[in-house]
């Protein structure tokens, strides 16, 4: 075993701490991780968790999740620069802003935003259970922030709910233009491109499939083509590659790297655990409020540990 792997185990032991890596993650940061998986799977476990610390290899708002789901946990970030550019798009003057346009309806914020604006919102989401989120809501119309995309898939799957969309978006997944699909399929035939809602709805419609981190993961355990192309995160495929040897994978883009996620190796998380930093703090007001609106989430779609 590598020797900087060892050191993180000893001193997770030493200090009963968890290590949660999401997907897009450089794999080498498996090696040491807890449990690796998509937003909702890696809340839940920061919920489940009887561990002292908590280490997130992620983005900032991930760490801020987990914060929020395990208040009395020290929550570590090993990088600062780990931010998320989609939930950068919205601050709150600028969520009260597209509240006060469409007043009285309820607002459901991605998971992919700060504790500032989920504690202005009425119930929050992520990419795997969006769908239920707002069907189970049973409102006739929704505000979706911040990612426009996610919103207005969510809105083609269900009938008779309208969805208003703040117009966020992420960088990575833009990365993808209808052109790359259409070129793919010239030189892959046989191939099945399986994209993120995340997509631009052109890039989505031209997919075979479309769905969450968890959901093309599982679309590629339960099926039994030999070759996918894939439209999302190079975390993604990395796993995938490295799961399914007997199986043949294509990544879309080569640029369709989030480099937020990229920056944790596994000497970040050493010093992080070791120094135990970047802690996450939240004020007490902001933690209540957001709280509720995670806490609603896992309510309206009846789970608490299982999707
Ligand atoms: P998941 O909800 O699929 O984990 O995605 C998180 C994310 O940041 C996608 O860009
Ligand atoms: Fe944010 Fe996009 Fe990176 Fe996901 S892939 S963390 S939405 S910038």
């Amino acid at each position: 075993m590598n020797a900087l792997v060892e050191k993180i185990n000893t001193l997770k032991k030493e200090k009963n701490a968890v290590i949660l890596a999401h997907c897009y993650q450089n794999i080498e940061v498996d090696e040491v991780a807890d449990f690796v998986g998509d937003s909702l799977y890696l809340s839940q476990k920061a919920k489940e968790t009887n561990a002292d610390i908590i280490v997130f290899a992620g983005v900032s708002f991930m760490a801020e999740t987990a914060k929020l789901l395990s208040p009395n946990k020290k929550v570590l970030l090993p990088r600062l620069e780990s931010g998320c550019f989609m939930a950068d798009m919205i601050d709150v003057k600028s969520l009260k802003e597209f509240k006060s346009l469409h007043p009285n309806i309820p607002a459901v914020c991605y998971v992919n935003s700060t504790a500032a604006i989920k504690a202005e919102c009425d119930v929050c989401c992520t990419s795997s259970n969006a769908v239920n989120v707002v069907k189970n809501l049973g409102a006739k119309e929704v505000l979706f922030l911040p990612d426009t995309y996610l919103g207005k898939w969510v809105e083609k799957q269900l009938e008779n709910v309208n969805v208003i969309t703040y117009n966020g978006f992420c960088p990575t997944h833009l990365r993808l233009i209808p052109e790359d699909i259409e070129k793919s399929r010239i030189e892959f035939p046989n191939s099945k491109i399986l994209a993120h809602p995340e997509c631009h709805h052109k890039v989505s419609e031209l997919a075979d499939f479309v769905g969450s981190t968890k959901d093309i993961m599982d679309y590629v355990k339960n099926t039994d083509f030999k070759q996918y192309t894939i439209a999302t995160e190079k975390g993604v495929f990395d796993r995938l590659v490295r799961d399914y040897p007997k199986k043949s994978f294509h990544l879309l883009k080569d640029t369709l790297v989030c480099q937020n996620m990229k920056w944790n190796n596994l000497d970040d998380i050493y010093n992080s655990l070791m120094r135990e930093e970047h802690e996450i703090i939240l004020d007490k007001n902001t933690q209540e409020k957001a709280m509720a609106c995670i806490n609603k989430m896992f309510e309206i779609t009846c789970v608490n540990s299982k999707k």
